[in-house]
């Protein structure tokens, strides 16, 4: 995000200075090297640097002094109990303060629960008692995979401010993008950063909604892929994100649900959703696992092929994702566990030391007694499916991701479980 967020203010026009704790990576990018993989990322680096308005420098001291608004973009990951872990939110704080020559605009980018922007407030008055500093809160919406494009053509903007000059720096901030119609949304800070919480505590309610309706359809021999395309036609609800699979993952939506569960029960609200949500997650999974033990009897000894490590197409990023869960629970189990990935190999197997890596889709396949669709990466759904099948030792295809046809997948002779959905079409069922 803190990436994706300079090359977007760099290309909106602003003058742009980033700094990381890693040098590794500062090194990389002023090298115009992208550390990860994001569609367009490369080339929009490249581009933001060239025109001279996007620099990188190794500590705070490079970047904060001469700074308008300082964007903090750090990350807020889980603590063993599920609470947002907000020390690097604390620590950039004190090395804004530290570095600054004037007091400025910071704006808190990082998901993180209500009432942070206030604990950020107090760090830079004890910090620095003699500057004036001013806290907002931006947080972002953007999703891995179409980071730039969402960056660049968000459908909103939210920016919570509790004073006359924050807010105005947020607009001349966003004012490019103001100006071309997008909205921008104005409320105070903490229901700025209550509000980020609930969109993706919302949209993985969505998720689990139709995960626990993909379960319901096997058991009724019903399609949930005609279900929530009927519920989405509905403009109250809206197709997206009810795409039933093996679950949800990355770095957001497991944390954020757990951090805003967390966050209510502080508050004395007891918000049972939330956890339930989480665990249709879980189950999700577990139905996926089953379907594979189901098709193999015993899973040990047999090798199983996944196709699809990250957490969802367009990104190299395995964090939470569903798909390395599934090779865990897997090498556990005793199978030998090949995957393919088009981006997130190396980061697989950095994490799944037990995975086995295949340089493409077919030698995945190659021996393998079950093949499971854990992402839906566009290049699998023109696979060859009859030299898919005859590089399998039992063509059995477990998919994840609703990715195949059902009517191609029995024609080609595969035994097919997708998720959610009865495996064969009615005119091939029989009675
Ligand atoms: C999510 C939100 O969508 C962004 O708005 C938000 O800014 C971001 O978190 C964040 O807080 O930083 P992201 O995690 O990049 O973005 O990815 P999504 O596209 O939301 O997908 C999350 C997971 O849900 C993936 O594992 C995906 O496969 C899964 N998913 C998504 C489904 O299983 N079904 C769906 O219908 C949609």
């Amino acid at each position: 995000m803190g990436l994706v967020t300079c090359v977007a203010m760099a290309r909106l026009g602003h003058e742009v200075a980033g700094t990381d704790t890693d040098p590794e990576k500062i090194a990389e990018l002023r090298d115009g090297r992208a550390p990860f993989f994001e569609p367009g990322l490369r080339e929009y680096l490249a581009e933001q640097m060239a025109s001279g308005r996007l620099r990188f420098g190794g500590r705070a001291r490079d970047v904060v002094p001469t700074a308008e608004a300082v964007f903090i973009c750090v990350g807020t990951p889980p603590t063993a109990a599920g609470d947002a872990n907000l020390a690097a939110v604390e620590r950039s704080a004190i090395d804004v303060a530290r570095s600054a020559d004037e007091g400025m605009v910071v704006i808190e980018k990082s998901t993180v629960p209500a009432g942070t922007a206030e604990r950020v407030k107090v760090t830079l008055a004890r910090e620095r008692p003699d500057l004036e500093f001013e806290v907002v809160s931006n947080p972002e919406f953007l999703r891995e995979g179409r980071a730039l494009r969402d960056a660049l053509e968000p459908h909103r903007i939210l920016v919570g401010a509790d004073s006359p000059r924050g807010l105005e720096v947020m607009r001349s901030v966003y004012e490019p993008l103001s100006k071309r119609g997008i909205r921008l949304i104005e409320t105070d800070i903490r229901t700025a950063e209550l509000a980020k919480h609930a969109c993706n505590a919302f949209l993985a309610l969505k998720i689990s909604y139709a995960n626990a309706l993909a379960r319901i359809c096997e058991f009724a021999e019903a399609d949930v892929e005609a279900v929530v395309d009927v519920m989405g036609s509905d403009p109250r609800i809206g197709r997206e994100f009810l795409k039933a699979g093996l679950g949800y993952g990355g770095y957001c939506f497991p944390k954020d649900l757990a951090a805003f569960e967390r966050f209510t029960r502080k508050l004395g609200y007891e918000f049972p959703l939330l956890a339930e949500v989480a665990r249709i997650n879980e189950e999700a999974l577990e139905a996926t696992l089953e379907k594979v033990r189901d098709a193999l009897w015993n899973v040990e000894g047999k090798r199983v092929a996944l196709l699809g490590l990250a957490y969802k197409p367009g990104t190299d990023d395995v964090r939470f994702s569903p798909g390395l869960a599934l090779a865990r629970r897997l090498v556990a189990l005793g199978a030998v566990v090949v995957g393919y990935d088009p981006q997130a190999g190396e980061g697989a197997k950095a994490d799944v030391p037990d995975l086995e890596l295949a340089p493409d889709a077919y030698a995945a396949a190659e021996a393998a007694h079950c093949l499971v669709v854990c992402t839906e990466w566009e290049e699998f759904r023109s696979l060859d499916l009859t030299r898919l099948r005859s590089a399998m030792v039992y063509p059995v295809v477990v998919d994840g991701r609703n990715l195949f046809d059902p009517r191609a997948m029995a024609e080609e002779g595969f035994t097919y479980y997708p998720t959610g959905r009865p495996p064969l079409p009615p005119d091939l069922r029989g009675t």
